[in-house]
């Protein structure tokens, strides 16, 4: 795999190699789904993996790693061009911490030329410039999640208002795409994450709150986040998103539900270029992304999961909740 020496310190926008081939359409060997192939099964969101190292070790997380290159850019585009020819909708980029990419910039300006509608990734904040958010900006970047767990660091957590208060004040000045801060319920003092949400509203940005999970997707909340969960849900009032309330319904009764459609509305591209079902169950479904087919995405659509009873991924949620009246399984 590539390396790229000095890649921290140097801008993305400085970078840009135009010799740089990268495979066309026929090289991905594929047939664009038609627009009611892409209605009936056709992704709706794409989370890709462009580099899996991680500049941080957040507690809570298994999904970095410490040594791993970013992925070559020419082969981001390889993947970018057959996530078109399924006509997916939206793609957000995350690692491990994208912004340790040093191209990440292009690839977001690819991601525009390619005609994706969102264009979107996930921060830990920490790497933000008042340069690099400039360039996402000219790039055409339409959304940012950026995480932030609560106020002060703690053994779980350093995503917090503290320590990320100057870059958060470029992303307030500078950035002309949408921000959503969202917070990890459950990684730091509850109060914390309310204190999150007033800053995110006077700041312009949008508040999300995320429930903590451990390594297999399941909830874990003592009685105090439960509260703080609660409240968070309150203050976020009618712009809180939750598909169809399941995480009351999970709080409550420990289940709920649903039929999810991870493999065909939404795809998880890990660093390989394989798609999962999503980062929580890695391995368990794997399908190199170049050979996925209007084929693969009508059998994941089918596939009962038999892990959606406590899922917690918010997103892919999200992406089945249109689906919900339609069958799943052998029938
Ligand atoms: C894996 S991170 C990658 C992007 C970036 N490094 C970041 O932290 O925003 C993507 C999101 O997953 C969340 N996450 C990771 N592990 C989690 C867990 N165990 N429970 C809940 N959310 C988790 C992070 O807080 C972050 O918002
Ligand atoms: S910053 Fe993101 S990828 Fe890195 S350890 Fe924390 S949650 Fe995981
Ligand atoms: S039900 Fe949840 S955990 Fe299971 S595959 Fe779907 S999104 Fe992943």
């Amino acid at each position: 795999m590539a390396s790229y020496p000095g890649q921290e310190s140097r801008l993305p926008s400085q970078i840009v190699d135009p010799k740089v081939k990268v495979p066309n359409a026929s090289q991905v060997n594929g047939r664009e789904l038609d627009w009611w192939q892409w209605m009936r099964y056709g992704p709706f969101l794409a989370q890709m993996v462009i580099v899996r190292r991680c500049n941080l070790s957040c507690g809570y997380c298994s999904e970095f790693d410490k040594t791993s290159d970013p992925i070559p850019f020419e082969t981001l585009i390889g993947q970018l061009r057959k996530l078109r020819e399924l006509r997916t909708w939206a793609v957000c980029l995350t690692g491990g911490e994208p912004t340790l990419h040093p191209r990440l910039a292009d690839m977001v300006g690819e991601m525009r030329t390619l005609g994706f509608r969102r264009r979107q990734m996930i921060t830990n904040g920490y790497k933000l410039t008042e340069d690099l958010i400039k360039s996402l900006n000219d790039s055409g970047l339409t959304d940012m999640q950026i995480s932030v767990d609560g106020v002060l660091p703690n053994e779980m957590t350093v995503k917090t208002l503290q320590p990320l208060r100057k870059k958060l004040a470029l992303l307030a000045e500078h950035a002309r795409f949408k921000v959503v801060m969202s917070g990890v319920i459950g990684s730091a003092p509850p109060e914390e994450a309310i204190e999150v949400i007033d800053f995110a509203r006077e700041n312009g940005f949008i508040p999300r709150i995320l429930l903590i999970h451990d390594e297999n997707g399941q909830l874990k909340l003592s009685t105090e986040e439960l509260a703080a969960y609660r409240e968070a849900k309150r203050k976020i009032g009618s712009r809180f998103e939750d598909a169809d309330g399941y995480r009351e319904k999970l709080i409550k009764d420990g289940t709920a539900p649903f039929k999810c459609r991870a493999g065909s509305r939404y795809l998880y591209v890990d660093e390989f270029g394989q798609v999962h079902w999503c980062s929580q169950t890695r391995g368990v479904f794997t399908k190199n992304l170049l050979e996925y087919s209007l084929e693969d995405l009508k059998d994941q659509f089918h596939t009962p999961k038999k892990c959606d009873a406590t899922c917690t991924v918010g997103c892919v949620r999200t992406a089945s909740i249109y689906d919900q009246w339609r069958g799943q399984g052998q029938g």
